[in-house]
């Protein structure tokens, strides 16, 4: 323990200061003793990922982020490169702390016997998960805010979900491992567990994931709980995933947070992930919505003058002023043309496209026309 309190003292100097170079040696030194090389005390490797599970969420500096994304991979090697939601859970009070009382809490930690072992991952945890309630749909019942400023999640599902979850259906025999992105609170992954299927339910926020897992819990069968495996963490960068890996991955209302650059990497990922045959899922938002009207003459004209991404929008709040304080400050919407092109670009056959309509599934104040959203599905050759 006497290291981790070098480390400490070290970090007090280099946060504050530009030796980047000095502090992401140091603690890639240190991961190298604590944790991969023969420390064997769990409860020094338990402190050894709060540490940099805390480091990597003040540090802002690129390069750091970069080194650190590698060492939580390692860390959480056997939990594709992301802490569990029990491990963030059991020690989320210390990670919204300033430095300066996050040291004082975190010399003070001692082992008792509240924690239990995480096999699977050689670290501790709290033995409770709290239990975290959903909030409470909308009037309308047909949408719930996130936790996390990240827009809404439908509890009514569009054509392309139904498919995928149709697909884990057709196929339950074979038991298909498949990745939902961006899940919320999870109305796709529930069904796709009760198919059979594996069903790795990934988000931003912990909470909208332990908001899953209880409810996971509560299923019927207590069996297709197991089958669930939850995954906090930014996609892509921070997940690690075999290559050929899925059968299929759905991204559902996910990708309008990318700019146009950052899909074409997203896609990239998943199609790496997925298995020869293998089906990506993709539902975004359209600009023909009747609360973006403004936007929309925009969009088309940027369409016609040959522009790549033309609903990428970095000012939502000049154009929205009802619900976009629900999202963050740069929303990008498509159409079918964009959508298909994106597809293509990254070397995915398209086998469907096409435009929802989401009367019935949003609300009445921000239908427009039919073409509320887009969805496609996308096949990786053999
Ligand atoms: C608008 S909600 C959509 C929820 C649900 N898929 C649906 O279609 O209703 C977007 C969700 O994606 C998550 N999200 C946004 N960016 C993400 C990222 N880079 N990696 C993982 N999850 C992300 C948010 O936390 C939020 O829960």
């Amino acid at each position: 323990m006497e290291n981790l309190s070098n480390l400490i003292n070290q970090l007090q100097v280099t946060m504050s200061s530009n030796y980047e170079n000095l502090l992401v040696k140091r603690i890639i030194d240190m991961a190298e003793k604590i944790q991969f090389g023969n420390e064997n005390n769990l409860w020094t490797k338990t402190k050894f990922a709060i540490l940099i599970e805390y480091i990597y969420k003040c540090e802002k500096r690129l390069k750091i982020q970069f080194e650190l994304i590698k060492i939580r991979k390692k860390i959480w090697n056997n939990h594709f490169g992301v802490p569990t939601i029990n491990f963030f859970k059991s020690f989320d009070h210390l990670f919204i702390l300033n430095f300066e009382d996050f040291c004082k809490n975190f010399n003070n930690l001692y082992f008792n016997g509240d924690y239990q072992v995480d096999t699977h991952n050689a670290v501790l945890m709290g033995s409770q998960l709290t239990q975290i309630n959903m909030p409470e749909a909308e009037s309308n019942g047909l949408f719930i805010k996130t936790l996390n400023m990240q827009g809404y999640m439908t509890t009514q599902l569009d054509d392309f979900s139904k498919k995928f979850i149709q697909l884990c259906n057709e196929r339950k025999q074979e038991r298909l491992k498949v990745l939902e992105i961006g899940a919320a609170y999870g109305v796709v992954s529930l069904a796709a567990i009760q198919t059979g299927a594996y069903v790795f339910a990934n988000d931003l926020s912990p909470e909208h994931l332990q908001i899953i897992h209880s409810q996971a819990e509560n299923l019927a069968n207590k069996n297709q709980a197991d089958k669930l495996i939850t995954l906090p963490g930014r996609f892509p960068e921070e997940l690690e995933f075999e290559d050929n890996f899925f059968d299929a991955v759905l991204i559902c209302r996910v990708l309008h947070f990318f700019t146009g650059e950052q899909i074409k990497l997203a896609l990239g990922a998943i199609k790496k992930w997925l298995k020869p045959g293998g089906k990506i899922f993709i539902v975004v938002e359209t600009p023909f919505l009747s609360n973006w009207k403004t936007f929309t003459p925009v969009f088309l004209e940027r369409k016609t003058n040959g522009a790549e991404f033309p609903g990428e929008l970095y000012n939502p709040k000049d154009f929205e002023k009802n619900r976009s304080n629900a999202i963050p400050n740069f929303i990008h919407f498509m159409d079918d043309d964009v959508l298909k092109k994106l597809l293509s670009s990254v070397g995915f056959e398209v086998a469907d496209v096409a435009f929802i309509n989401r009367a019935g599934q949003f609300p009445e104040d921000i239908i427009l026309d039919g073409r509320e959203s887009v969805g496609a599905i996308g096949i990786k050759g053999g």
